[in-house]
């Protein structure tokens, strides 16, 4: 039994696992930041590394002590170390580093976006090859084509916000709170998505990309028309009318990409997986379509540790090993 402990502190929650085989999950322990981050509306970078720092290695030893393993029983330590925010990356790098230098162990350096899809391939043991994944997060809005879970090719992405982002800058603008995202799904449920006409961004190009930074300078030019028409503003209907704005495009994407590629199968991945109404839209959408749909528990839709831990064991049994320069990247190709 290979066992491996996978650390993750890409952005805001700081986060450990140890997972056996690549399939077992014997802990997965997430400490969120969220409440640091609330009352400023969304994530500071400065704050989040600070707090990385103070909840590592209690997040770490939770891990193990979860698991029942002691770090001189782990085959390897895997860490996050691209794409992300450098100073929250680094310090589970450090933390990461100092292990593997303790106890003489492997380090091996993950691609989170590799983490949110095998997020899929933990929870579907039998999920195929290749097929594609949607990973939508606060930081990413990607349509990759997934080989297997160490190869992935990147179809088409956000040329400015991620729509995660946008979740949590319409929720800022409106006074929702943070993250915007959980709380529009909510609201929008008591909402009518038919309310309020706004645009789906780059819907009709005939690439794969999106942008949602139109779409929320819509929603805010909307909201403050209709005050200063005097005119009360109806919050459900604003945010189910955005959520389906910003869905439509999403769902009409991904799966002309699916029909482009003859791939059968669509995964939805990162932490705007977790939104109830892109999952419904998606799999009606899709079973139209023949297209078979799959998603992770909520646990898994977030950043994780199991998800590093997950995709190492791969790279683990390729022999791919990680020295003691390797460096965390806020971007990719790294
Ligand atoms: O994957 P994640 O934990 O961190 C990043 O790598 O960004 O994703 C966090 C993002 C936030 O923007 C949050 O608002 C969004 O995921 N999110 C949601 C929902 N739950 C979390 N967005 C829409 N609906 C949800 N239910
Ligand atoms: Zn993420």
């Amino acid at each position: 039994m290979i066992r491996i402990l996978g650390i993750e502190t890409s952005c805001d929650d700081t986060a450990a696992a140890v997972v056996a085989d690549g399939q077992t999950i014997l802990s997965n322990i997430i400490s969120s930041q969220n409440e640091f981050h609330a009352k400023y509306g969304g994530i500071v970078p400065e704050i989040a590394s600070r707090k990385h720092v103070e909840l590592i290695l209690y997040v770490i030893q939770e891990a193990l002590d979860k698991a029942s393993v002691t770090a001189e029983q782990l085959d390897a330590i895997a860490v996050t170390n691209r794409p992300g925010l450098v100073g929250s990356l680094l310090v589970g790098l450090c933390a990461a580093k100092s292990l593997a230098y303790c106890y003489q162990k492997p380090l091996i350096g993950i691609n989170h976006l590799l983490g949110h899809v095998y997020a899929n391939f933990l929870t579907h043991p039998h999920l195929e090859a290749p097929h594609l994944s949607l990973t939508v997060s606060g930081g990413h809005t990607l349509i990759m084509r997934v080989a297997s879970p160490t190869q992935y090719e990147i179809l088409g992405s956000t040329v400015d916000d991620a729509v995660g982002e946008a979740y949590d800058k319409v929720a800022k603008f409106l006074g929702l709170g943070f993250p915007g995202g959980p709380i529009i799904d909510n609201m929008a449920k008591t909402g009518n998505p038919d309310a309020i006409e706004f645009p789906s961004p780059l819907i009709h190009s005939d690439d794969l990309n999106f942008s949602f930074s139109g779409l929320k300078t819509a929603v805010i030019r909307y909201v403050n028309d209709e005050q200063a028409a005097g005119r009360e503003i109806n919050y459900p209907d604003v945010v189910a009318s955005f959520q389906k704005a910003a869905i439509r495009v999403l769902v009409k994407k991904v799966i002309s990409a699916a029909k482009e590629q003859r791939v059968s199968t669509v995964t939805l991945s990162g932490g705007v997986a977790a939104n109830s109404a892109l999952r419904e839209t998606l799999i009606q959408d899709a079973q139209r379509a023949g297209i078979a749909v799959y998603y992770p528990p909520l646990v898994m839709c977030t950043d994780n540790g199991a998800m590093i831990a997950g995709v190492a064991y791969h790279l683990y049994q390729q022999g791919v090993r990680s020295d003691w320069h390797l460096g965390a990247y806020a971007n990719l190709p790294e």
